[in-house]
C-alpha cells in the first residue's frame, strides 16, 4: 500500500507538531510527504502533476494545523484546483474511486474544547465534514481522523509518541477492514 501525505503549513519552520510529524513520516518506506507550501509558495498550483501524482497512491492523507475550524489556505487552493470535474467527480470522473482518504490534524485547542458545552462547541468529526464529503463525491473511503490536541500541554515526549503513532496509523493497510 502506498500513502502520499499532502502537508500545508504556512511556517514549517516554526512549526512543532507538522513539522516533527513529516519528519517522522519521511522515514517510512511506503509513504510520500508531499510539501504544498515549499512546492507552491506563489499558490500556483500544477494541477495536472498534483493529478498524475494521486493515480501512483492507495491512500491520501492531509496534514495540516488547524486554522480557523479548516485547514490553512493552500490546501483548499490544492482541492480546487486538482479535484476537477472529470477527473474526481462527475459521470466520468471516477480516478480517486476506491482510494482511502484521511485527515491528520494539529489543533491549539485541547480535545475537551471540540465538544458540545466545550469552549469550540463542536467535535472535529463536525467541523470536518466538508472533507468527508469531498472524499464522498470522489469516492474515495473516508476514515477516522488523527489528531493531537492541546498545544498549551504538549510535552516533547507526547509529541514523539504521537509521530510514532501517526506513523503507526498512516501505514496500517488494516484501518478498512477493522471499521
Ligand atoms: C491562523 C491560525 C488559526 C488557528 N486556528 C485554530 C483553530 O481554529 N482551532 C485551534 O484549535 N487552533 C487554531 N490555531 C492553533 C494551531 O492549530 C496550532 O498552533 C497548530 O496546530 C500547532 O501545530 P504546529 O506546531 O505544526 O504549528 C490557529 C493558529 C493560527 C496561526
Amino acid at each position: 500500500m502506498k500513502t502520499l501525505v499532502i502537508t500545508a503549513h504556512p511556517n514549517m519552520s516554526k512549526s512543532k507538531v507538522n513539522k516533527a510529524w513529516t519528519n517522522r513520516l519521511q522515514q517510512e518506506e511506503n509513504v510520500t510527504v508531499h510539501d504544498l507550501y515549499s512546492l507552491y509558495p506563489t499558490f500556483e498550483i500544477d494541477a495536472e502533476k498534483e493529478q498524475q501524482q494521486l493515480l501512483e497512491y492507495d491512500r491520501i492523507v492531509f496534514q495540516f494545523p488547524f486554522y480557523w475550524y479548516s485547514s490553512p489556505a493552500l490546501l483548499k487552493q490544492w482541492q480546487d484546483s486538482v479535484l476537477t470535474y472529470g477527473f474526481a467527480y462527475g459521470s466520468e470522473g471516477t480516478r480517486l474511486h476506491g482510494k482511502e482518504f484521511m485527515l491528520a490534524i494539529s489543533s491549539g485547542g485541547p480535545a475537551e474544547a471540540y465538544q458540545a458545552g466545550g469552549y469550540n462547541h463542536y467535535s472535529i468529526s463536525e467541523l470536518t465534514k466538508p472533507f468527508q464529503a469531498t472524499a464522498n463525491l470522489c469516492g474515495m473511503h473516508f476514515l477516522p481522523s488523527f489528531l493531537l490536541q492541546g498545544m498549551m500541554t504538549l510535552t516533547e515526549e507526547k509529541l514523539q509518541e504521537s509521530a510514532d503513532a501517526l506513523a503507526a496509523y498512516v501505514t496500517n493497510s488494516e484501518l478498512r477492514r477493522k471499521r
